[in-house]
């Protein structure tokens, strides 16, 4: 069995907010959600008002699947919105970016949407201007830019020399979009994770009942596998911890293949060392089993003379990732556990709650046994102490870009 091969979406789990201003060159702002979109980010729009005036909101929302935003004071946007898309954007593309705009940028206004999303931004702002060449070299414009430029806030790329709608030729063109996407992707394809040490635990573990027999679950370990790949691609140094899986050792990862629950938390404390301080981060998507045989026989149990019904006592396996969760001291390292659930969403979001909690993890995936096990893809609910974030149904490929993407966001710069 291997991984079905996903396409290249270098920017799968990247949140761009995508900021439009009025400019001839909108169209281009069309081209570049496309081709974000198809390399894998969950892009929002917002518009000027100006930008209205060139483009229509509806191709936007076509291409990128979300409603537009114009205005923080009309649906679908809400009060908070600005807050909100400043915290949760991994960057903030503005393109193209005119005249006005770049002085409303360079003098700290908030008369709209676009400018006040640009204030809350915590995350890096690229900025493509596009206007007619004698806008550009005037004296306002280039104080302007020199502001920006001396703030550190903003990221300007062009504009470029060559014909502008006018007809007429000089520097005021918007990069063109392509090479905006690629400069963005090549910006994504960045090791965050560069020094950081992340262990993964994935597929089922198995119980022996006796030599022949054991108790085993229906996980794959697909989903693990994926997010150790993820790990491992964006520079982390990955241990890797499987239960019996039919699966290929993901590149560049370190691979422990184990059999039963207490091999797994052996191997566990073993790779994060006795005071964790090994590890930067522990996610447990493993199936581990609750329980196994009291005592397994040393001889395969006979049919003869075999009792009928033959009862199976069990015992409880340890929890390992409660006693990781008891045992870290601070916040590191950052743990995330899963919730495997069979009830509905209500049910699991109550259930990851408890496990949140009762197993002091800082992230509980909840998903549904029938939407995971054994498949490609997963609808998963992220539930944290101040996170409840229902997921579209995705690959696990997608969703364990998107699990890896918040790590990097809780470990944070490693210099
Ligand atoms: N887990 C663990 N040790 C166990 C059982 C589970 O570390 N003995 C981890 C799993 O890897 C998962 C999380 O705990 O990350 C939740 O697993 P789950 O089976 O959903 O929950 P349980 O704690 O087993 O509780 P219940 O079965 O009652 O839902």
């Amino acid at each position: 069995m291997s991984e079905p091969s996903e396409p290249a979406r270098p920017l799968c789990g990247r949140r761009i907010t995508l900021c439009v201003g009025g400019s001839i060159a909108a169209f281009k702002a069309a081209s570049l959600a496309s081709l974000l979109v198809k390399d894998g980010a969950e892009v929002q729009v917002v518009l000027t008002q100006a930008a209205t005036e060139f483009i229509n909101e509806a191709t936007f929302s076509g291409l990128t699947g979300r409603p537009v935003l114009k205005n923080m004071f009309e649906p679908p946007a809400g009060a908070e919105v600005h807050i909100e898309l400043g915290r949760a954007s991994d960057l903030l593309v503005i393109a193209p970016a005119t005249a006005d705009l770049l002085a409303r940028l360079a003098t700290g206004r908030a008369s709209d949407l676009v400018s006040t999303v640009a204030l809350c931004a915590r995350c890096p702002i690229l900025c493509a201007p596009a206007m007619h060449p004698s806008m550009w070299s005037h004296p306002a414009t280039q104080r302007n830019v020199a502001t920006l430029r001396a703030d550190g806030c903003v990221e300007l790329v062009g504009p470029v020399e060559g014909v502008v709608a006018s007809g007429e030729s000089g520097v005021g063109r918007m990069v063109e979009p392509d090479v905006l996407a690629a400069m963005i992707t090549a910006r994504f394809a960045a090791k965050e994770l560069l020094g950081r040490h992340v262990v993964v635990t994935a597929g089922p573990t198995a119980e022996d009942i006796d030599p022949v027999r054991y108790i085993t679950n229906r996980s794959s370990g697909k989903m693990g596998f994926a997010i150790a790949e993820r790990a491992a691609a964006h520079g982390a140094r990955v241990t890797l911890i499987a239960g019996p899986v039919f699966l290929p050792t993901p590149r560049g990862v370190e691979r422990i293949d184990i059999w039963s629950a207490e091999q797994m938390r052996d191997a566990l404390w073993q790779a994060a060392g006795p005071d964790l301080a090994g590890a930067d981060a522990i996610v447990m998507a493993a199936a581990v089993a609750d329980f196994r045989p009291a005592a397994a026989r040393a001889e395969k149990i006979r049919r003869e003379g075999m009792a009928d019904p033959l009862a199976l006592d069990l015992v409880a396996n340890p929890d390992i990732i409660g006693a990781l969760g008891r045992a870290r001291h601070g916040t590191r390292p950052v743990l995330v556990g899963f919730a495997m659930e069979t009830g509905d969403d209500d049910e699991l979001v109550a259930s990851a709650r408890r496990k949140l909690d009762a197993k002091h993890v800082d992230l509980v995936v909840g998903n549904r046994a029938e939407e995971a096990f054994a498949r490609d893809d997963n609808r998963a609910i992220l539930v944290g102490r101040t996170l409840l974030e229902p997921l579209a149904r995705q690959s696990k490929h997608d969703l364990a870009e998107r699990l890896v993407m918040w790590l990097v966001r809780q470990l944070g710069d490693p210099t």
